[in-house]
């Protein structure tokens, strides 16, 4: 993640979880998923001087950042629930359910690690997404069952608790993935799964695997 916005005062916990995922694997993290989701912009051929992104649940507003840095042609937005303290640019503070902006006013919306931390509005923020952008690319975890479920509650709880995010009960199957996009009527082009982002850390790998993470991008 992660998001400095959502937890007024932490704990020594908390600070000590921070400090322990950010030199694990967050610095590693942003890079791998920033370059991941260049290379999926650039391969939409989108022909325009400007592409727009919103990224919504934009958290720390890490990648929206290095999106922009690495993308001269893009404009990006982050959107998250949590109101602006640190008076960043580019962000706007929402309710978690409805976009603040006009139909169509985004070529792409991100949602990155999001989608799993709000189970309730999953079907809203896909509705939403569809109508203000015309592509969607969804980076998120696929579970297999008790084992892996288990496991990304607990890469969850490094990633996420010390900042006050909650921890998801479930994550996507390949097949509720489907039923989802099916009933919002979404078009997926393109999907990327087995995504690997922890190779670097030594033995990670073999428990917490690329197919644990995919990378999807939609056509609204
Ligand atoms: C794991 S963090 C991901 C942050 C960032 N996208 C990244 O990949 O580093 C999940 C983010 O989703 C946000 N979030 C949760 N529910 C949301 C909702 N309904 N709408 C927008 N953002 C939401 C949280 O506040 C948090 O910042």
């Amino acid at each position: 993640m992660s998001s400095p916005l959502a937890k007024d005062k932490k704990s020594f916990f908390d600070k000590l979880l921070i400090k322990f995922h950010k030199n694990a694997s967050h610095s590693n993290r942003i890079g791998m998923l920033s370059g991941l989701f260049t290379q999926e912009i650039q391969n939409l051929a989108i022909e325009k001087e400007t592409i727009s992104l919103l990224d919504i649940g934009c958290g720390d507003m890490k990648i929206t950042k290095v999106l922009s840095e690495q993308n001269s042609q893009l404009e990006a937005t982050g959107v998250d629930i949590y109101p602006n303290t640190q008076n960043w640019e580019n962000y706007v503070s929402f309710d978690g359910k409805t976009l603040p902006f006009e139909d169509k006013s985004f070529d792409i919306v991100l949602f990155s690690d999001v989608l799993h931390h709000d189970e309730e509005h999953i079907d809203q923020l896909l509705k939403e997404a569809k109508r203000v952008s015309n592509f969607i690319i969804i980076k998120d975890h696929f579970e297999y069952g008790f084992f892996s479920r288990t496991l990304l509650q607990l890469a969850d709880i490094v990633g996420n608790y010390g900042y006050g995010v909650s921890i998801p009960k479930r994550y996507f199957t390949k097949k509720r993935f489907q039923e989802i996009l099916k009933k919002q009527q979404l078009t997926e082009i393109k999907q990327l799964c087995p995504v690997y982002l922890y190779n670097h850390l030594p033995l990670v790998p073999y428990i917490f695997k690329g197919k644990y993470q995919f990378v999807s991008v939609i056509k609204t």
